[in-house]
């Protein structure tokens, strides 16, 4: 284990099996809609990235991967509030089925602005994935159809997630050891 992380939440064969049943679930689910209109799974870089890579092989149907940038944290470990598109997506989704996958959902405030501007591009339909969601106070209320697992609400790395840019390439989500960010 990495010496910045305090405690292993979810090792790398627990993860690939959570996202094996996602995957079931989009695939039982989009079935139809990804033959006829088109399923779009669009990734929240950069953290979103791994988790979209994997999901996106656990899904048995044809589909489109799009990629969008937006900024809320900087290098800070608390939400600014505030949340701007810092990259467009490079295809147009009017009229598909678009599901977006978030790496996890905290005070929720990126995917609500996000899906506000989203739904304003007229998808067939919009559904979130979080590979996590933190159980916390205060959170936006956001419907998501996918939910990984449900986290306490304490700073996590890896498999994605970041602290000032590090720790993405953990292969397992732990808890970061507060005297690294305090
Ligand atoms: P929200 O807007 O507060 O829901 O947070 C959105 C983004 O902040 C997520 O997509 C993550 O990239 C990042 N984030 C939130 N909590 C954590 C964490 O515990 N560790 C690493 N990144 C986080
Ligand atoms: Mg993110």
């Amino acid at each position: 284990m990495h010496e910045d992380v305090s405690k292993i939440i979810y090792s790398e064969d627990e993860i690939q099996a959570k996202i094996r049943e996602l995957g079931q679930a989009l695939t039982r689910d989009y079935a139809d809609a990804a033959r006829n209109e088109g399923l779009v799974l669009i990734c929240v870089l950069r953290g979103a990235a791994t988790f979209m890579a994997d999901l996106a092989r656990a899904i048995e149907l044809p589909l489109e991967m799009d990629y969008m940038a937006v900024s809320s944290y900087g290098n800070s470990t608390k939400s600014s509030g505030r949340v701007r598109i810092l990259k467009d997506l490079s295809s147009d989704i009017e009229g598909k089925h678009v599901v977006i996958a978030e790496d996890i959902l905290d005070s929720g405030l990126t995917l609500m602005r996000l899906m506000e501007e989203l739904q304003c591009r007229r998808p067939a339909s919009l559904e979130v994935c979080t590979l996590l969601r933190k159980d916390r106070e205060g959170q936006a209320p956001i419907k998501c159809r996918y939910t990984g697992f449900e986290v306490p609400d304490e700073f996590i790395v890896g498999y994605g997630l970041d602290y000032a840019e590090r720790y993405r390439n953990l292969p397992y989500i732990g808890v970061l050891k507060p005297e690294v960010y305090s």
